[in-house]
């Protein structure tokens, strides 16, 4: 697989923040040496984002599926599968289950996964992982938010979404996105996302974006299917969690536009990669066979 980041970083922000920086008059120039020298370590801190932690969140209780991080896929449950695709990841520090169960703790123990015990009352897995965050005892720059329901996931597509935070010290979040097939189109539980010429977001939508007066799919635009994967500035984080719902959001059922409709930069990833998520049991099967397919064991 391959992935590219879309569009190239730019510094011209920060440039413009430290000459306007410098022109403050020499009266107030010590102080605009402190700024100075504050501004820096902000921009430093922020642009190298370096200490990177991985969080699964994993419920038990799913109303679709019941126990669905402990299914066996090909004879490994399923949590672990994730677990040991984001190990291979270089791009993180630590990787950690966080869950509100007993049953997912023990199984998580046993192959050797830290694990973090979390509330039941998380709504999501935003929240899950802010507050596993909380409850690691050690400073992370990013949280990179790992679905334990994508047990194929490329450590590739991590450190794509790690590296693509990294250099876009704008950015709050960064995601992937891959190609969608134009027959998903109409199918609202494909998140469809478009994105701007520099690689950030513009909006995401259960609906077809964009919108050909045709009133049909256009065989020949690259559409972009949103994937689950999304990775956050840890301070943005927190953040993220308490601030309150947006209109879009709430409409679409989609948390991410909340970033978004708060003015917030996402930074999106093109990678070549079919999503392959467990939502159901029949999923399993599905999935199962197409490991055997390309001799995954
Ligand atoms: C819409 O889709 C059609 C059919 O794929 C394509 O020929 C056309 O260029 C697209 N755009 C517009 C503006 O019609
Ligand atoms: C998570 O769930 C809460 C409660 O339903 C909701 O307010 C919030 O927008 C959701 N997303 C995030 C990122 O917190």
């Amino acid at each position: 697989m391959g992935v590219c980041l879309l569009g190239s970083e730019s510094s011209g922000n920060r440039r413009a923040w430290i000459v306007h920086s410098l022109l403050v008059g020499a009266a107030v120039a010590a102080a605009a040496a402190a700024h100075l020298g504050l501004l820096r370590r902000l921009l430093r801190r922020g642009g190298s984002r370096s200490r990177v932690v991985g969080i699964i969140p994993a419920r038990f209780a799913s109303s679709r599926f019941h126990g669905k991080p402990l299914v066996h896929i090909l004879g490994k449950p399923m949590i672990q599968r994730t677990w040991e695709r984001a190990k291979m990841a270089s791009s993180l520090d630590h990787v950690v289950v966080a869950t509100d169960d007993e049953r997912i703790v023990e199984c998580c123990k046993g192959f050797g996964a830290d694990v973090i015990m979390t509330s039941e009352a998380c709504q999501n897995g935003t929240e899950r992982c802010n507050e596993a965050l909380g409850k690691l005892g050690k400073d992370y720059d990013v949280v990179v938010n790992i679905q334990g329901d994508e047990p194929l996931i490329e450590p590739e597509i991590i450190n794509g979404i790690v590296k693509a935070l990294q250099a876009a010290p704008d950015a709050v979040f960064s995601t992937a996105v891959a190609p969608l097939k134009p027959e998903d189109g109409t199918d609202p539980n494909r998140v469809k996302c478009i994105v701007d010429k520099q690689g950030y977001a513009i909006y995401f939508s259960r609906g077809l974006i964009p919108y050909n007066k045709s009133g049909k799919a256009n065989q020949h635009f690259p559409y972009l299917l949103h994937l689950g994967i999304q990775s956050y500035d840890a301070k943005f984080l927190n953040l993220y969690t308490k601030l309150p719902p947006t209109p879009l959001q709430l409409e679409e059922d989609l948390e991410q536009l909340k970033v978004l409709e708060n003015g917030y930069k996402m930074r999106v990833i093109k990678v070549d990669h079919d999503a392959h998520g467990v939502d159901t049991p029949e999923d399993v099967e599905k999935i199962e066979a197409l490991m055997r397919e390309w001799n995954i064991s």
